[in-house]
């Protein structure tokens, strides 16, 4: 018997115990900095010379941890313990596997603050965002393994007289799990437990910038029992072995969420049939954003200027979800935009440690990057807020505002991923939805409006993957908003929904005549 899922919930950190037991996370985790990581093949630890050195982004002489790079050669041995581990793995009850994976959230969830503590060193997270991302882990394991066993036994199919048939779901083999750095522990425990679930076999490479976090997962499914080789860590530069992977004749399927130019390449690459391979790969490939909130006239501006600030700057922007325009009607403009500078006036900005509202963004690239955009920003409209950068110690990007753009301006059309959000103001509900599909992107948007007749006009024309009605435009919860997007936002795929399972396995028929 498996209980019903539901969402784990948030940590209330306003309650005085519950920051104390944070707080407390927080010194733990410390034991473990400055400590060597090593990739794991086939259930065996090894370490490499080559190694990357993780840092804090918001403290970068802070080094936490050295993980060993893979090579091609490790890239190799994973692939042969992962075929060899498939063999046994997939044939594993489908309950036997989905017990496996309720164990591993139960181990998570009683170690909670540990992971989300972690993240606040590894990726700048603020602690609610550590939290969340914590609880979205537990969230994947707990769903997948109760729609594995919704998939046990099949789907119904019609015998005919004298003849039965059956129809049901096969483990496709050895794939390949390639991960972000903005959701590093849900997202990467997401995408590998649910082709693992499935009943195959996984070569797991996460982002270099939160390689710790995906090691803390390994050693979960090894306290869990998972068999060796199941899973096989391979962090390391995806110059070395992104390709590599990619085009490796044993990989079935690639599970990618990352940037649409990398998503793009992968998916160019798996085309190619490779010689030794004998079946196509799939590729589920979750790319960027450019996610619109359009705010009608007759909008709640309290309602429209949250939505704006939160979806915007949680997180610093730094969520594929994250609102990065708001497109306003005309009448109600000067009034959303004075009450969203205001909201972000209140944010903190620092290290996160602290528990400030923003932290930095990850990473020198991503630092240079927003910097460049930012300074676009103010060619192109007008800087309202912000604008400040500082990577003094840190990462530090202030929460930016910038106003009366042109929707085809560049800050209005590319992925900044970073605390940066524009402003453009349009004549009627309309143009509006024009302006918001006008992006080669289509994840999610948010319409603001007290017109029914809107709404339902957004519902059919508003071209994403996920749209929500009068909040922001991020924070899915797993079984409740499955999560993808349309246009080159990526496969659309829907992590987090009953059909995810469907794109790791093969379909098979059996029919018998009596
Ligand atoms: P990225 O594309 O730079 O990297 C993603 C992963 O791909 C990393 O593990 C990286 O090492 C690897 N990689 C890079 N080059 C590769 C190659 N040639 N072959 C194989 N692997 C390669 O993205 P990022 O900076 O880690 O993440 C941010 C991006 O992810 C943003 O664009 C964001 O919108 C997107 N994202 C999308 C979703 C979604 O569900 N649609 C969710 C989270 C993040
Ligand atoms: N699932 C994340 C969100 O909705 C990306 O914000």
């Amino acid at each position: 018997m498996v209980t019903p899922y539901k969402a784990e919930p948030a940590t209330d950190f306003t309650v005085e115990a519950n920051k104390q037991e944070f707080q407390k996370a927080l010194e733990q985790v410390k034991e473990d900095f400055g400590a060597e990581r090593p990739l794991v093949i086939g259930g065996k630890e090894v370490l490499t010379d080559d190694k990357t050195t993780v840092i804090n982004p918001a403290d970068k002489k802070q080094e936490l941890g050295y993980v060993s790079k893979a090579k091609p050669e490790h890239i190799e041995q994973a692939f042969e313990a992962a075929e060899e581990a498939f063999e046994a793995w997939s044939t594993w009850a489908a309950k036997e596997r989905a017990d496996l994976l309720l164990r591993v959230s139960a181990i998570i969830r009683r170690r909670k603050h540990e992971f989300s503590a972690l993240m606040v060193y590894e990726a700048g997270k603020p602690w609610n965002e550590a939290d969340g991302d914590t609880n979205e882990a537990i969230d994947f394991i707990e769903y997948y393994a109760r729609s594995m066993v919704d998939l046990a036994d099949g789907k119904p199919t019609l015998d005919r007289e004298g003849e039965s048939n059956k129809y049901f779901y096969q483990p496709m083999g050895v794939g390949v799990t390639i991960s972000p750095w903005n959701f590093p522990f849900a997202i990467m425990a997401g995408t590998t437990l649910a082709p693992v679930v499935a009943g195959n076999t996984v070569l797991l490479k996460p982002s270099g910038d939160t390689p710790l976090i995906a090691y803390k997962l390994m050693e979960v499914l090894q306290e869990a029992g998972l068999p060796g080789g199941v899973v096989n860590f391979v962090p390391g530069s995806s110059r070395d072995i992104g390709d590599y992977m990619v085009d490796h004749h044993k990989t079935h399927f690639i599970t990618f969420t990352g940037s649409k130019s990398v998503g793009l390449r992968i998916t160019e690459r798996a085309a190619v049939v490779h010689e030794g391979q004998h079946f196509l790969k799939r590729t589920i490939t979750e790319m960027g954003g450019k996610d619109t909130i359009i705010v009608d006239k007759d909008a709640d501006i309290e309602v429209a200027a949250e939505s704006i600030v939160h979806s915007a700057f949680g997180f610093s922007g730094q969520k594929c979800s994250a609102c990065s325009r708001a497109v306003v009607h005309k009448d109600v403009y000067d009034e959303v935009l004075a009450r969203s500078i205001e909201l972000t006036k209140e944010l903190t900005v620092g290290n996160t440690v602290d528990n400030t509202y923003m932290g930095p963004v990850v990473s020198q690239k991503q630092f240079d990057s927003i910097k460049e955009y930012i300074e676009i920003g103010k060619k192109e409209g007008k800087l309202e807020f912000g604008g400040e950068t500082d990577d003094s110690t840190g990462f530090f990007v202030h929460p930016t505002i910038i106003s009366d753009l042109d929707p085809e301006a560049t800050i209005m059309q590319e992925e900044i991923f970073g605390p940066v959000v524009g402003f453009t103001k349009v004549k009627d509900f309309d143009e509006g939805l024009k302006v918001a599909n006008n992006t080669e992107y289509g994840l999610t948007g948010a319409v603001i409006t007290n017109t029914r007749e809107h709404w339902h006009l957004a519902c059919r024309k508003f071209d994403v993957g996920n749209l929500y009605l009068n909040r922001g435009c991020t924070a899915a919860v797993v079984g409740y908003h499955p999560f993808g997007g349309f246009k080159l936002s990526g496969t659309d795929q829907k992590t987090g929904s009953p059909d995810y399972l469907l794109n790791f396995v093969n379909q098979k028929v059996v029919s018998e005549m009596f």
